[in-house]
């Protein structure tokens, strides 16, 4: 099974905002068969590692009805973008199933373990579970809490201020080492957020700029405003735009509930911000904090010293990115 997990994770930045899963298929003590799930919208696991077994072994039938089949994550039951991977295993005549962790896919959790029992297979679960729950995080925390995780990304300067109040022109506070870390943190996450004023002042890409292939993430703005297409952030990808007026962050977080977003990368200025950490639904903040001062025009993030420490936040890593550093705060519960 641990080799399983490890096949899953490499369709981390590819597979979201499905889960990773990983299968080994084992006859006789060897390693018979092997398969993840590579892509969104792409073959499951499990048929990728059957799959295999038929393109390496002509009597692939006969050795696959004396097999186990390690699953890291139960295996579907219904139809989504491909047909119940649970028919293809019965199909396969392979007897013994050995599952990771249970799906907590309400369309899921435990109906693709019963149908398999129903005809007939043998059932096991709960292998290195904490290793799978662990590797699909923010998809465990979507269907557990009923909304998606939501991180506030933050970079600032050692006297904790967001940008120079008076330059028109976009601050940049931490290094490029700082920056490059950014890119890999938006690649983990299935979707970024920002607000109207850093898309009006910045015209960001805020996409995940890394050299290797990645599912980008859905792309969410909030503002009032209706912008032309001409800012870079609409470009190569659809935006999800909330812009009436006086809608609540907590109604649109509940919009986004029903989707599949798992997680939620707030990359805004400090109005966006305060108006998230305000609504409690924030469950981590990465701040980084460059060595240098942004002085008097520079607009601090929070309206006192510790804010996020007195607001139910509490330092889970501290680490150093080049000449700045990085702190992750997350919800003391
Ligand atoms: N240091 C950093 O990490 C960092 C990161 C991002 C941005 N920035 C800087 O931050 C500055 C912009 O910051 P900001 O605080 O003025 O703006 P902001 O937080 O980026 O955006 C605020 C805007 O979000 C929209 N919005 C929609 N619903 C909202 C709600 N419930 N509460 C608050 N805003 C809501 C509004 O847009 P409309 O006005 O369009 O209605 C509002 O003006 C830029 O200069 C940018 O460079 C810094």
């Amino acid at each position: 099974m641990e080799f399983a997990v490890a096949l899953a994770a490499k369709g981390k930045f590819t597979a979201k905002p499905n889960p990773v899963v990983g299968c080994v298929i084992v006859n006789n003590n060897e390693i018979v068969g092997q398969g993840y799930h590579q892509n969104y919208g792409g073959n499951h696991a499990e048929i990728n590692a059957i799959n295999s077994v038929y393109k390496k072994y002509k009597k692939a039938k006969d050795i696959l009805k004396e097999s186990t089949l390690f699953c890291t994550l139960e295996p579907c039951n219904h139809d989504g973008k491909t047909p119940p991977c649970t028919n293809a295993i019965i199909q396969s005549g392979i007897k013994n199933i050995i599952i990771g962790a249970i799906d907590p896919n309400p369309k899921v959790s435990g109906t693709g373990i019963n149908k398999l029992i129903q005809h007939g297979l043998q059932v096991q679960s709960g292998v290195c579970e904490s290793l799978v729950e662990d590797q699909n995080k923010f998809f465990f925390f979507r269907h557990r809490k009923k909304r998606p995780f939501i991180t506030l990304k933050i970079a600032a300067s050692k006297d904790g201020k967001a940008f120079l109040q008076n330059s028109d022109e976009r601050t940049i506070i931490t290094s490029p080492e700082a920056r490059a870390d950014v890119q890999l943190i938006r690649a983990e996450y299935d979707s970024i957020l920002t607000g109207g004023n850093t898309l009006r002042k910045d015209n960001p890409k805020m996409n995940a700029r890394v050299e290797f292939n990645v599912n980008q993430p859905q792309k969410i703005l909030l503002s009032t405003e209706i912008h032309s297409k001409k800012y870079e952030f609409f470009k190569n990808n659809d935006v999800l735009i909330f812009n009436g007026k006086n809608v609540s962050i907590n109604s649109i977080i509940k919009k986004l509930s029903a989707s599949e977003i798992n997680s939620i990368l707030v990359e805004a200025g400090p109005k966006l911000v305060n108006a998230f950490l305000k609504t409690s639904l924030v469950d981590q903040v990465i701040y980084f904090e460059a060595p240098h001062n942004l002085g008097s025009h520079g607009m601090p993030w929070f309206d006192t010293d510790n804010y996020l420490e007195l607001n139910g936040f509490q330092r889970s890593s501290s680490s150093r990115i080049g000449p700045d550093k990085k702190i992750i705060f997350s919800k003391n519960d």
